[in-house]
């Protein structure tokens, strides 16, 4: 199960990635209909797949609790999405976690909604060690310290957090383009929601998003069987090893690192992202 598919110099695993699915994502037609969410894994994709399937079903709670997620709102680059998108042509919300140079020539000729989830990396280097230890198509982590060296150098699957990251954002002027992070969705859901209504032109009542910002709250999504990968045998997740609904927190981090390995990805931190004018409002 854990075997790599190697791509574009980055590692994928290879159970739900294919030299045939990649290069499907890579030619994909987009409508200008398709909202897309971005995201480097562990960053509050699942979160923004249920807040998006809510507020394109007008609040409606039946799609979210009967289909799993990776079919509503299925990952372009899984090997399954071509026969699950094939018969649909409107309101299509398609994930991904690819990086920007093998989507960018297909996106281009569209006017597809792009929306970023973005979240601090201290924070997702965590969620993704512990992913690690119970996604059995992902290769053992080992300490955290090895894990988070790893993730510093861009050494893990999916590639560098960095370079995803700097290589959307400097592109974000030609999509039409939201760039949201998993600390604003904490911060204030509420809010949140709202601003994904306005950049999808999608009004709603008030009470609307009452029933949205209740649905996607951690504590019931952690119970909804079709999004919190329960579903997914023990053969392919280990559910004894972890809990894909883990914390839901900010600041995490503070639990897992100590003083010098703080320091260090700090250092790493500002030399890698000094280019870069944006400013998050996690405070490193
Ligand atoms: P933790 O491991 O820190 O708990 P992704 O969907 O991109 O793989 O990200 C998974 C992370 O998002 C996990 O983080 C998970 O618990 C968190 N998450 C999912 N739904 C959430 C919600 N409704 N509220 C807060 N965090 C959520």
């Amino acid at each position: 199960l854990n075997i790599a598919l190697q791509y574009s110099g980055i590692n994928f695993p290879g159970h739900l990635h294919t030299l045939q699915s990649m290069h499907y994502a890579e030619e994909f037609k987009f409508h200008d209909t398709d909202i897309l969410i971005v995201t480097y894994p562990k960053s509050g994709t699942t979160w923004m797949q249920e807040i998006l399937t809510l507020i394109c079903s007008d609040g409606n709670q039946a799609p979210a609790k009967t289909i799993p997620n990776w079919i509503r709102t299925p990952w372009i680059e899984h090997y399954y999405c071509e026969d699950i998108l094939q018969d649909k042509l409107d309101n299509r919300i398609i994930t991904t976690h690819l990086p920007f140079h093998i989507l960018s020539k297909s996106l281009k000729q569209s006017n597809a909604k792009v929306i970023y989830v973005a979240r601090n990396p201290m924070d997702v280097v965590v969620s993704f060690y512990h992913f690690h230890k119970m996604a059995k198509f992902l290769p053992e982590p080992g300490t955290f310290g090895e894990f988070l060296e790893k993730f510093l150098l861009g050494k893990v699957h999916f590639g560098s957090w960095f370079e995803h990251i700097k290589d959307w954002l400097s592109h974000r002027e030609e999509f039409n383009f939201l760039f949201i992070t998993y600390e604003e969705l904490k911060k204030d859901l509420r809010s949140s929601v709202e601003k994904l209504c306005k950049f999808l032109e999608h009004s709603l009542l008030p009470d609307v998003v009452d029933t949205i910002v209740w649905h996607c709250s951690f504590t019931n999504m952690k119970d909804n069987q079709m999004i919190n990968y329960t579903l997914v045998p023990n053969e392919i997740m280990d559910h004894q090893r972890g809990k894909f609904m883990r914390k839901g927190k900010v600041g995490d981090w503070k639990e897992h690192f100590t003083e010098e390995q703080k320091q260090h990805f700090e250092k790493v931190f500002q030399e890698k992202m000094r280019e870069m004018d944006i400013r998050f409002i996690w405070s490193l």
